[in-house]
């Protein structure tokens, strides 16, 4: 009987694990979980036995793989897999998968939120602004990024994007205006709503030069990764431009000399992008389905390190 570890340090509601529980015993799988540990070693005890590993932001390095020694699928409930190390997972012949658009909702309404939060001076009772013809810029037009420019155009906002990735005509067919750089994007944008990855080219690319480019009540929002903002450049924004405000859904290591900005600061306590039940649902049998489908009839459709 294949076993299924679902490790999640920060856990699924519970009605996503009971959809995984459904799936797999279904299956005539055997589940094992492991939610909120603390040590890593609880998590290379886990692993000793299993088939197949479900996790969210949880790391799943060489040494959580070397201890996996049956592993034969790990699936990130969710969009971005660098807490996984594809390499050595390859080298061990792991495949690994996402759960691509299945929390994409959950992220692109806490952006929005998040939006209204920073223009209302985080509810704090003066008199704030709307976003209503303000100019939005969506940086990267994925799952997550055409979802908040939909909603965003619900609010009357002016929504601009760009993605090296994405051809401008699939962008303006969502009546969204495509631009051909980043740069551009940050001039034209007083808003910006991140959602590159963090890879080897994104990490530290969001820096003072870009973000200078902002115009006035400049506002930046993070549900993507902190590693793609450059923190020198972010404190330096801060520091020299008075209008700048950034809300963030994952704290820069640099948090405690941002607090002294108050309503120009705000980040989440923990990352609550994707956390909503809805979100948690999707992913999760999202998740149990593929390894299912993979250690029964070798279905690759969303391997990520092919
Ligand atoms: C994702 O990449 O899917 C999001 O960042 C959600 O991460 P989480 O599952 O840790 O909440």
């Amino acid at each position: 009987m294949p076993k299924v570890l679902v490790a999640t340090e920060k856990p699924f509601a519970p009605k996503a694990v009971q959809e995984i529980r459904d799936i797999l015993t279904e299956a005539g799988y055997e589940l094992a979980l492991l939610e909120k540990y603390t040590e890593k070693k609880d998590l290379l005890d886990a692993v000793a036995d299993i088939d197949g590993l479900i996790i969210r932001s949880d790391i799943v390095d060489s040494s959580v793989l070397e201890a996996a020694k049956n592993l034969k699928i790990v699936v990130r409930a969710g969009a971005g897999y660098d807490n996984i190390d594809l390499v050595a997972a390859t080298a061990k012949g792991v495949v690994a998968m996402n759960t691509p658009g299945q929390n994409s909702n959950a992220v692109a309404e806490l952006a929005l939120g998040m939006m209204i939060y920073i223009a209302r001076g985080q509810f704090n009772g003066k008199a704030g602004t709307e976003l209503k013809n303000k100019t939005l810029g969506i940086h990267a037009y994925g799952n997550v990024g055409k979802l908040v420019a939909k909603i965003a155009k619900g609010f009357g906002m002016q929504v601009f994007a760009f993605d090296p990735f994405v051809g401008s005509a699939t962008i303006e067919a969502d009546g969204v205006i495509a631009v051909k750089s980043q740069e551009e994007l940050y001039s034209k944008c007083r808003y910006i709503s991140l959602h590159i990855p963090a890879t080897g080219e994104t990490k530290g690319s969001i820096d003072f030069e870009l973000l200078s480019k902002m115009p006035d009540g400049a506002v930046l929002v993070n549900t993507a990764r902190k590693e793609v903002v450059n923190e020198e450049g972010l404190k330096k924004m801060f520091a020299e431009r008075k209008d700048f405000c950034y809300a963030t859904d994952v704290a820069p290591d640099c948090t405690d000399e941002l607090v002294q900005y108050e309503t120009r600061y705000f980040a989440t306590p923990k990352k609550m992008g994707a956390q909503t039940a809805e979100a948690n649902i999707n992913a999760g049998i999202a998740a149990a389905q593929q390894i299912v489908a993979y250690i029964n009839k070798g279905d690759t459709t969303f391997q990520v390190n092919k």
